[in-house]
């Protein structure tokens, strides 16, 4: 069941096909939307606290190193500041970050790994003075060697392997192998609002206790962090999530290690501390998508068939783990992009650099594994000779087929109908868009130009080189393998006398959270969508629902609430609308107090995965992508632009179909700035063109006709059908359009982001 929506001439939306549905399915008002339009909302800066001071980072500047002396200038009135260094980290407490593993200190404690190392933490009441402090230490420095370049680094931070099948005997069947090397750059996640925190000492009843305030994603993870920081138990940290302007995975590790600065401070000073990040800091100092290196062998038969596909993948880790493994994992699972081979052998590693960590990106590793793939689907077409959409077709996942892990994809397999509906999509709007430019399209062009190198390119005359490109992908939604068994996740709902609040530790990030989760409830429970008020998500309050990550806030925790609501609806009894509803939580909040239920994750029968052999159900379902890119290419400048952009997406559900279609448009933009514009450069280990000045994001005027389709092959076990949303969307466009590139020019790139002088090198 397609649901249609659209930027392109004649935008249309098809009427709502939720049949029954009553709030699933519809456009309901954001929930936070009034507050956050009226500028009631209050972000981390907004928030002043009584005697309140301002934190600030002394880090090291050198990519490699032995600390010899940190020193104040004697000169300097240090008159009401607070300092602190890795002595002020006590048993029990420990001097780690706490995530994967312990590596990461939260201060240098003799040596520095990167550029951005923090070393000291300094407060003060007075921003300014806090300023002209910072720039009185100086730290001096036994400089040692770094490795700054991972295609050359030796140090492995993770390694896994992926095997099935004989890749041995599919090579030595082939009839042609094909090899191609692909490179992918670094990306900030660019949230509007940047990394802050204000860290409060006590919590609740306990003085010595900790509580920290902060724009985040996930709030048990940053618990987590300051437990083992503080070495305190659960009950003496509280974490409360503020209104967050943006995340995109760039809040998920990070505000850990912030908080903990915050906290340190904050409990030797007895008195509140408040840490923003300037940009120019978050840039320099938080993580960033990791670089990427892919190379790929496929075995293929003349014929189209792919026998054998053997991939190496590297990453660069930066100086520390931080969740290197997991994005390593997802990365691997889906390196063969969504195709079948009986026989696929993926070898992936981290490789440990002196720069600043990367991290958690919107994807997770996904974009830049299945940028290779797509990009190489090209390559393979054009050695074979055979039409690109005819390769795919030819050996894109059908219900039946087996994943790279094993995974026999049972339902919800939509490879097939998105790449159908993207090229009837983009036909239809490219036809649109040359009938409003008052030209007439040429019959069959989308057909034509995705064919491959063509020849619509040549421009002696100085006309923009013209070209389209397609990329296929897919994305698991929610933790990989086991992970969510680990997690454990819970959510509720609790009674109120005018509805309903949920209890949910699932962040609202400018996502759409609030509003969908409320929207499953409110169907669920057969009452109006504006009886579901949502608890803020304070951990003395809300339950652990897992991070905010992993497009799992729908499928996973969406699931959670609506079988909580199947409880607390069995336990109400009969109503048959909101005011008998009422009537009845009336009643039952007399009778009991509080009436709260709190369900837990529970895996569908179906999955199986073992997580020593990396083998089974990697993800309990998937999205599916196809999008299509009109590019053109400035014969003088060097600058491609792209003019059109068709996504279509299988979602299972769209719980809210323009908050989904968001997600999409955003996240395809997000994939065109990385194709196109994103490049974080490094000099030293660190990042030279650390502003916005410099680091170029598409703007509005940037941004193509963007027509977006959702299609809904539902999940069983998802609420209503629901499947994840916020990463798919970003898988596919850096493919899309370097096939593109390559479409309109005839030479290869094989690398984003596809900067002018990239191009230029490529054609000159
Ligand atoms: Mo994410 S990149 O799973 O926040």
């Amino acid at each position: 069941m397609p649901k249609k929506s659209g930027r392109d001439g004649g935008a249309r939306r098809a009427k709502s096909r939720s049949g029954e549905l009553r709030t699933v399915g519809h456009n309901v008002a954001r929930a936070e939307g009034v507050e956050k339009v009226t500028g009631a909302a209050r972000y981390i800066d907004d928030l002043v606290f009584d005697d309140m001071l301002y934190g600030a980072t002394l880090r090291s500047t050198v990519p490699a190193g032995r600390i010899v002396a940190v020193e104040k200038d004697p000169q300097f009135d240090w008159t009401g500041f607070v300092f602190v260094d890795h002595r002020d980290i006590t048993a029990p407490g420990r001097n780690a970050v706490a995530m994967i593993t312990e590596d990461q200190p939260f201060l240098a404690v003799d040596r520095v790994r990167h550029q951005a190392e923090p070393i000291w933490l300094v407060a003060h009441a007075d921003r300014a003075r806090l300023a002209a402090g910072l720039a009185r230490i100086t730290v001096r420095y036994e400089k040692e060697k770094a490795q700054l370049d991972f295609e050359t680094a030796t140090e492995v931070l993770k390694e896994i392997a992926i095997k099935r099948g004989d890749l041995d005997a599919a090579f030595a069947r082939a009839d042609v192998v094909v090899e191609g090397t692909y490179r992918t750059g670094a990306q900030e996640q660019l949230y509007i609002e940047t990394n802050g925190v204000i860290a409060q000492p006590g919590a609740g009843d306990h003085a010595d206790g900790i509580t920290v305030h902060g724009s985040m994603q996930c709030p048990y993870y940053v618990v987590r962090a300051l437990r083992v920081l503080l070495g305190l138990p659960e009950a003496k940290v509280r974490v409360v999530q503020t209104t967050t302007g943006g995340g995109f995975g760039g809040k998920e590790e990070y505000p850990s290690v912030l908080a903990g600065h915050a906290a340190l401070l904050a409990r030797k000073a007895g008195k509140p501390v408040k840490m923003v990040y300037e940009r120019h800091e978050d840039l320099i100092a938080t993580t960033k998508r990791h670089p990427s290196i892919i190379t790929h062998r496929t075995a293929m038969k003349k014929d189209g068939t792919i026998l054998g596909i053997d991939i190496d993948l590297r990453l660069d880790g930066g100086a520390y783990v931080t969740l290197s493994p997991v994005v390593l994992s997802r990365a691997a699972i889906h390196a063969t992009g969504p195709y079948r081979a009986d026989a696929v052998r993926i070898r992936g590693r981290v490789m440990m650099t002196h720069t600043p960590p990367n991290g958690a990106f919107r994807g997770f590793g996904a974009p830049q594994s299945q940028f290779a793939a797509e990009v190489h689907m090209d390559r393979i077409a054009a050695e074979l000779g055979i039409e690109p959409i005819a390769l795919r077709r030819k050996n894109l996942f059908n219900t039946g087929d087996v994943t790279a892990t094993g995974q026999k994809l049972h339902d919800s397999v939509a490879a097939h109908e998105v790449l159908d509906r993207a090229l009837a999509r983009h036909a239809i709007a490219t036809k649109a868009a040359a009938k409003a430019r008052g030209k007439t399209a040429a019959k069959g062009a989308v057909k034509g130009a995705v064919k491959g190198a063509t020849k619509n390119g040549a421009a002696a005359n100085g006309a923009p080189l013209r070209g389209t490109g397609l990329a296929l992908f897919f994305h698991g939604s929610g933790f990989t393998g086991g992970g969510e068994v680990k997690l454990a996740s819970k959510a509720g709902i609790a009674l109120t006398k005018d509805g309903v609040q949920l209890l949910v530790g699932s962040t609202e990030i400018g996502q759409g959270t609030r509003t969908m989760h409320a929207q499953i409830v409110a169907e669920s429970l057969g009452i109006p969508y504006d009886m579901i008020d949502t608890a803020d998500p304070d951990t003395a309050r809300v339950p652990d629902s897992g991070p905010t990550v992993a497009s799992r806030t729908c499928m996973v925790v969406g699931r959670i609430l609506q079988r909580a609501a199947e409880k607390l609806r069995a336990q109400l009894g009969d109503y048959d609308d909101g005011k008998s509803f009422k009537k009845r939580a009336r009643k039952l909040l007399e009778a009991r107090g509080t009436v709260e239920v709190i369900e837990e994750y529970e895996r569908p029968g179906d999955i199986v995965w073992n997580d020593t052999t990396y083998e089974g159900d990697a993800y309990g379902a998937y999205a599916w992508g196809a999008n299509i890119a009109d590019i053109e290419i400035d014969p003088i400048s060097y600058q491609a632009r792209c003019t059109h952009f068709t996504a279509v997406i299988d979602i299972g559900k769209a719980i809210h179909p323009i908050l989904a279609e968001g997600q999409i448009e955003g996240g395809t933009l997000q994939g065109i700035g990385w194709a196109l514009y994103e490049d974080v450069v490094m000099r030293d280990g660190k990042m030279h063109n650390a502003s916005l000045t410099n680091y170029i994001i598409p703007t509005t005027l940037d941004t193509p006709p963007i027509t977006v389709e959702i299609v809904e092959h539902p999940y069983k076990n998802g609420p209503f059908g629901a499947k994840g949303v916020g990463e798919c969307p970003i898988d596919g466009p850096a493919a899309a359009i370097v096939n593109a590139i390559r479409a309109a020019t005839g030479k290869r790139l094989d690398a984003v982001p596809a900067t002018p002088e990239r191009i230029m090198k490529a054609l000159v």
